[in-house]
């Protein structure tokens, strides 16, 4: 497409909402044809997509600080070495004197069908000894600050007081402390506070611990710590990471996955009933990414996350397929299929419906809006081709009972992840695409939207990234990202939403299980990669009418030759240098151009706004550069690329240098 367009010299695709002409002697020019704007921006375009991965909310969004709270992460059988012999090794848990006490994994002592775990702890001797936890690679201590905790316990030494604590890896500073009385030879939760004083340095290495000082055994389970979290909510979530996602302006929150939907297996499923309510009665399950989720943050705390930014919730139905490729159709589907009609009664039913009342006795009394269901994730993986069946079977009767929902099917487009499979003779509504990509095939891709057929169907690109950099991605990726970005708001008549994906890596040793993603953090710190910013500038900066652009005499540059190309022979591809959109917001008058330069040059570019209004002399830009394309930001150099607010003098005609390795946003003001 683009070469022919560039023999052409001047032409036009799409929806003759962008316009390219090649003739190189000449400067780079672009026309924002203002008057013309016609095509409706989809006011969902830019959302978030979230699942349990790279310790995403265990040891990520949802605040609870103790790892393993439930002591279902042991692993029997390995053994690690204390100082008294050999100690069975039970992820995050330790003793603070293997001499004078132990400790194991009780898989017969809890205290409810959903918790029968408990840790064992054996004093022996008659000296206070600590049960210590590691948290998620530390706790995050700051000043006066206030945490709050809880423990189930039961013990054989009668009624002794406890001692919790936060400290210093060596035991030698005590951030905060309390007292623990009342424990007795019945399960019992127990609730404590303690605040951190004013002199306290922030760090991340700190260490949880329980002390005991009289000998017998000690049960514990469903041992939890909060510090403050996000609109003060009970065991709510990280207000650092929540107030980054605000400032991304998301429209929809898609949940709760991505594989974390599917689940490895059926018993592993995302099963929604079981990650409402009480949080000492949700059993929890292990997630596709190798460890287990409390599953702590559930549907009501997904819904209520969607709600404290400012999203729709878009959720993911489980629609009877798991990642070891079983798949039930028939009516051994039915169960799931009653489940998914529960759910979205859950989600958006009034109080006197049984879901909506469960929903209001969980705390949340209003229904949510709730406009976008998709039926499974990724089902092109389903080689025995039952999605067809499955998604019929769930498109039927969510119709029926909701017909004003929107419904996406995973299947039937195009991605980089070999899907080919279609659900034939069916016309879906809406799909979703994935794109894996580097910064190459962004760029090669960046138009491929704009051939798409306009009576097809929308396009929900519910997954997508530029993969460069990890364990967040570099300034590279975000080039490679912005330019996308271009190609989705351009045509967001057909690409009416989108979301990128992993939102989150905590990025502490061994944490990570996919390399490149958005928004890093440690127990203590958060951070913004360049593609962070990037997607912060696009979904704040953006009108509610595409402007077409006429471009001329971009520059353009040859794509080394991939592996592939060697082999199939393939001519290298040229690319342009620079990629554009521009928006108009009907009410206010301001345009947004957005300009993204890839490559190592400035590019001097003459600027016309074209239409019957007068342009403001002064213009806000919004600039995100890196020196290189490598450049990038991470947790110990957090701000190393941001962007920069400024003003620029503007008319309806002026030059502009677009610097280096940039993605530029210029908000033209009119009237
Ligand atoms: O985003 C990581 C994974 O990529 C998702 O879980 C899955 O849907 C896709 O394959």
């Amino acid at each position: 497409m683009k070469k022919i367009i560039s023999l052409l010299g001047l032409s036009c695709f799409g929806l003759m909402n962008f316009m390219f002409a090649s003739a190189r002697e000449e400067a780079p020019k672009l026309v924002l044809q203002v008057d013309k704007a016609s095509v409706t921006v989809s006011p969902m375009l830019y959302g978030l997509m979230t699942e349990e991965i790279n310790y995403s909310y265990e040891g990520g969004l949802y605040a609870q600080l103790i790892r393993n709270p439930s002591m279902k992460d042991a692993i029997p059988g390995r053994q690690g070495q204390g100082r008294g012999g050999t100690q069975p090794v039970i992820p995050g848990w330790s003793v603070s004197d293997t001499i004078a006490a132990s400790i194991s994994i009780d898989r017969n002592e809890g205290i409810n069908a959903a918790n029968r775990v408990s840790l064992l702890v054996e004093l022996k001797e008659n000296k206070t000894v600590g049960v210590l936890n590691e948290g998620f690679w530390g706790f995050p201590i700051r000043p006066n600050t206030d945490y709050k905790g809880s423990f189930y316990v039961k013990t054989t030494a009668g009624s002794p007081t406890l001692t919790v604590t936060l400290e210093s890896l060596d035991g030698g500073t005590v951030y905060a402390t309390a007292k623990v009385s009342g424990i007795s030879g019945q399960w019992k939760k127990h609730q404590f506070s303690f605040r951190t004083g004013a002199g306290v340095i922030p760090t991340k290495d700190a260490r949880f611990r329980i002390s005991a000082g009289i000998p017998g055994q000690y049960r514990f389970t469903r041992v939890t710590l909060f510090p403050p979290t996000f609109n003060n909510r009970p065991e709510g979530l990280r207000p650092d990471l929540m107030g980054m996602m605000r400032d991304m302006n998301p429209r929809f929150l898609r949940f709760p996955g991505g594989n974390y939907l599917e689940g490895g297996n059926f018993a592993n499923r995302f099963n929604w009933k079981e990650t409402t309510g009480d949080t000492d009665l949700r059993p929890g399950h292990e997630s596709p990414w190798g460890y287990r989720s409390t599953d702590g943050l559930g549907m009501l705390e997904f819904l209520q996350w969607a709600e404290d930014i400012g999203a729709e919730p878009l959720v993911g139905l489980f629609a009877g397929y798991v990642l070891n490729r079983d798949y039930l159709t028939g009516s051994f589907l039915q169960p799931f299929i009653d489940d998914a009609l529960d759910q979205i009664e859950y989600v958006m039913g009034g109080t006197d419906t049984k879901w909506g009342a469960k929903r209001a006795g969980d705390g949340h009394p209003e229904p949510f809006k709730l406009t976008y269901v998709e039926i499974g994730n990724e089902d092109w993986f389903d080689a025995s081709g039952s999605y067809t069946q499955r998604y019929m079977q769930f498109y039927e009767a969510v119709k029926a009972k909701y017909p004003q929902l929107e419904i996406i099917s995973t299947i039937g487009g195009n991605t980089n992840m070999g899907n080919t499979m279609n659900v034939p003779g069916v016309r879906v509504d809406i799909i979703d695409e994935h794109y894996y990509r580097n910064a190459n095939d962004m760029y090669r891709n960046a138009f491929q939207y704009d051939s798409y057929d306009r009576n097809g169907p929308k396009i929900f690109c519910g997954e997508w990234a530029t993969r460069e950099g990890r364990p967040t991605t570099n300034m590279n990726a975000a080039l490679g990202d912005a330019a996308w970005m271009t190609c989705m708001e351009r045509n967001s008549d057909v690409c009416i939403m989108s979301c990128y994906a992993p939102l989150f890596v905590n990025v502490s040793p061994g944490a990570m299980q996919w390399e490149s993603d958005l928004i890093g953090y440690n127990a203590l710190d958060a951070y913004g990669s360049p593609a962070y910013h990037a997607q912060v500038i696009f979904a704040s900066y953006l009108g509610d009418k595409v402007v077409p652009v006429v471009a001329e005499n971009l520059p353009t540059f040859e794509l080394p030759l991939t592996r592939r190309d060697s082999v199939t022979g393939a001519s290298p591809v040229s690319v342009q240098k620079l990629y554009c959109v521009a928006t108009k917001d009907s009410e206010t008058g301001h345009v947004y151009l957005k300009v993204v330069n890839v490559e190592k040059e400035p590019q001097k570019v003459s600027i016309s706004i074209d239409g019957k209004m007068k342009v403001a002399s002064k213009a806000t830009k919004v600039e995100l550069r890196g020196s290189h394309p490598e450049d990038t930001n991470t947790i110990d150099e957090p701000e190393k690329i941001i962007p920069v607010k400024s003003y620029i003098k503007a008319s309806g005609n002026f030059s502009y240098t677009f610097p280096p390795y940039s993605i530029t946003m210029l908000q033209f003001n009119t009237n």
